[in-house]
């Protein structure tokens, strides 16, 4: 009922000016112009708020974790990475053996990092700040080498030996964070000592891969801002010398930071064009290197609270800024790019619920006894969603005139492609508010034989809106049960055709979409398998009569689903379909029970792909509150 009344509203607001556009896309094409898309958009990152010493308590409270496992809980590992500042924080220095070696308690370190890979995440680990209660004056006048090295080895080794080779040497280690800021260098390194530091996390890191068959863990950095030489002295020079001598350069991927002015999403890849071309210019040997923009958001400063960090328009740039990065990656401007982080996995607070640079809008609801949290997904986080689906071959960005621009993704055999089409403005208002896309895609002989299945979702301004949905309500503090209802229930991506079967060697689309908007069609042949049985269901509780309910899917091909059905019974009745009202495209439902029926009971979860096949269903859960 709300969603309809706002829905209007929204339209009525601007100018309803129509604007008709049609495009072609013929497979035979598309897989002529095919190559490797890695996934370069899939991490996020986080600052845990000052003062640096109760990062543990932040990092490991209920609202810190469960924004965590919502970002874990795209499909097809949409967000992979989270790239958290102070880690070093978390490890508390316990005693010095007889041989004055150091040794650390890294329970709550550990806590952190189970949960990370409870939640399908990888951390970003960066190795900065200092373990508490270290004495590091004496470490440092004494043996500061050998104290980066031995910390570095302890960890290293440690998660190792914890979670396996396979999973840790996916991580990606991260020297300190923009080290040349004076709020970030809480240690005063000196430029020796910056140096000195990261060598050492080098031969730390060695030393480990030594102890464990032998592998290398790569490091990441030096994640800097590489401003003027003279200010930004320790980024410059351990180019310099990795310049001088690349073969013993300590990082496999160099990283720096640069941002948006709040504009446009190309002010960041030309941001990032000037630094590169001003480095390879002055450092010809680092042309070989591959690249990362660890925080290549639109604008510095996350806790500002701006419009557009609120709805699609947000959204709309961050597929801008994925599809920007992939042209410069196949037109020869950016070929060496590694991958680009979005600096957006903080938590929002009151009154910027909506309006930070964050992938979720947090309520925390503190007049409840005890207090708990509510999340409500941005449009943002939901794009990421949507670009999950991408396969692993694509055809160059396609840039259209008046903004449009899309995507064409695909494996060959068994056949599946993802098309991801995109209308921004950046931060404007959009010329046509409303629009009608056609769509045509030409398919093969190949394709003749198979049956192709096909889904359309889409993200659309206004439509999936919730903050106007919110500032309709008068922006609450604490939304009511029926409020959280009607803004989850546009949170998400929404299907707009589909599940249908293509029935000729064409499939002919018209779509009606508010702009900004992102969409995405999918095409799948029967000819993949069936979906899997999904694995790891968790059950978390938010109140009395409410729990979110996650779970992993490990079907080979993610993107032939549709959604995932959660089912429900207490001991004393039947199951029930829980969520038959939603399309349930990512991997958790937040259950809203009544108290009749409460939240105790059994749980139980199965995925739907295009062509109604069913997956096994999960084991069932048993949940007593
Ligand atoms: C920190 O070190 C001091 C002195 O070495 C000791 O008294 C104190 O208990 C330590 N604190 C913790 C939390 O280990
Ligand atoms: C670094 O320098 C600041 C200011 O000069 C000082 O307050 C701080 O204690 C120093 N930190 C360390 C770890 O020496
Ligand atoms: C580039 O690297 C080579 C070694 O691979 C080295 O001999 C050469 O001096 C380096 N160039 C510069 C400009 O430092
Ligand atoms: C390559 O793509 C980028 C991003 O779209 C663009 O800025 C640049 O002008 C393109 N370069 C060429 C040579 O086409
Ligand atoms: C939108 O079009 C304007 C004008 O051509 C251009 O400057 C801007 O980069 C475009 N933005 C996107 C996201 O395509
Ligand atoms: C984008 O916004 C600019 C500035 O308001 C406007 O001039 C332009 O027509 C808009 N373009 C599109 C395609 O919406
Ligand atoms: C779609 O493309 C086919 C050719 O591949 C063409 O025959 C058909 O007319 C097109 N449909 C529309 C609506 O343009
Ligand atoms: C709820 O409590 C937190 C922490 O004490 C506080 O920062 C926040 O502003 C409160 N929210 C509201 C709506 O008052
Ligand atoms: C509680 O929920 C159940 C199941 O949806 C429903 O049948 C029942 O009417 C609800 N009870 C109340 C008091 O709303």
């Amino acid at each position: 009922m709300y969603v309809s009344i706002v829905l209007l509203l929204v339209v009525n607001s601007v100018k309803s000016s129509l604007d008709r556009r049609h495009i072609d896309i013929d497979f035979n094409e598309v897989f002529q112009n095919g190559r490797s898309l890695p996934r370069f958009w899939t991490s996020t990152g986080l600052c845990p708020p000052a003062p640096r010493e109760s990062t543990a308590d932040f990092l490991l409270s209920d609202d810190s974790l469960l924004n965590l496992e919502i970002i874990g809980s795209l499909p097809n590992e949409g967000l992979k990475y989270v790239r958290i500042h102070w880690l070093l924080e978390m490890i508390q220095f316990s005693h010095y053996d007889d041989n004055k070696l150091l040794f650390y308690d890294f329970t709550k370190l550990d806590t952190l990092l189970d949960k990370l890979h409870e939640f399908g995440l990888y951390p970003d680990f960066e190795l900065m700040g200092l373990p508490s209660n270290v004495s590091y004056e004496k470490e440092r006048s004494h043996r500061f080498a050998f104290f980066w090295t031995d910390l570095t080895m302890q960890i290293a080794s440690r998660y190792l030996h914890r979670y396996g080779i396979n999973y840790v040497s996916n991580w990606r280690f991260e020297s300190w964070n923009e080290p040349d800021l004076k709020s970030y260098n809480v240690l005063n390194f000196t430029t020796d000592e910056y140096i000195s530091y990261i060598a050492s996390l080098r031969l730390g890191l060695d030393a480990a891969g030594r102890l464990l068959a032998n592998i290398h863990l790569p490091l990441r950095g030096p994640a800097g801002l590489f401003r003027k030489q003279q200010s930004h002295p320790f980024c410059w020079t351990i180019i310099m010398m990795c310049n001088e001598m690349p073969h013993r350069c300590p990082f496999d991927v160099i990283t720096f930071h640069r941002k948006g002015l709040g504009v446009r999403a190309s002010d960041i890849l030309e941001s990032e064009l000037e630094l590169i071309n001003k480095l390879w210019t002055s450092f010809p040997n680092m042309t070989s290197f591959r690249f990362s923009n660890d925080e290549a958001d639109p604008i510095v400063g996350w806790s500002t609270p701006r419009e557009f960090q609120s709805n699609m328009k947000y959204g709309s740039m961050l597929v801008s800024t994925v599809l920007q990065h992939w042209s410069a990656m196949t037109n020869d401007t950016f070929t060496n790019l590694d991958s680009i982080s979005h600096d957006n996995g903080f938590l929002s607070y009151h009154p910027f619920e909506f309006s930070q640079r964050t992938l979720l809008a947090r309520f925390q609801m503190n007049k409840t006894q005890p207090r708990h949290v509510q999340y409500v997904a941005k449009p943002v986080y939901s794009t990421l969603g949507i670009l999950a689906n991408l396969g692993s071959l694509a055809s160059e960005t396609v840039d259209l005139h008046g903004n449009l621009s899309y995507i064409i993704s695909y494996h060959r055999k068994p056949f599946y492609a993802c098309a991801v089409l995109c209308m921004s403005n950046d931060t404007f208002e959009p010329l046509f508010a409303r629009m009608t896309l056609n769509l045509n895609f030409t398919f093969l002989d190949e394709h003749q034989s198979q049956r192709i299945g096909y889904l359309v979702e889409g993200l659309e301004d206004g439509v999936n809106d919730p903050n106007a949905l919110w500032t309709y309500f008068k922006k609450p503090s604490y939304p009511s049960k029926v409020q959280f209802a009607a803004m989850r229930a546009i949170q998400l991506p929404r299907l707009l055709k589909g599940p249908g079967i293509v029935s000729s060697e064409n499939l002919e689309l018209e779509i009606e979409l508010r702009a900004p908007w992102v969409v995405t069609v999918r095409l799948c042949s029967k000819e993949n398998p069936v979906p899997s049985r999904i694995t790891y269901m968790r059950i978390r509780k938010v109140n009395d009569y409410e729990v979110m309910i996650f779970w992993s899917d490990k079907s080979a091909v993610a993107g032939c689903i549709v959604g995932y059905e959660v089912w429900f019974r207490t001991y004393h009745t039947q199951w029930r379909l829980l969520n038959s009202d939603f399309h349930t495209p990512f991997l958790f439902f937040q259950f809203v029970s009544n108290d009749t029926i409460g939240i105790k009971g059994m749980y139980r979860v199965r995925s739907v792909d295009m062509f109604g096949r069913l997956g096994a269903f999960s084991k069932s859960n048993h949940y007593e509150g």
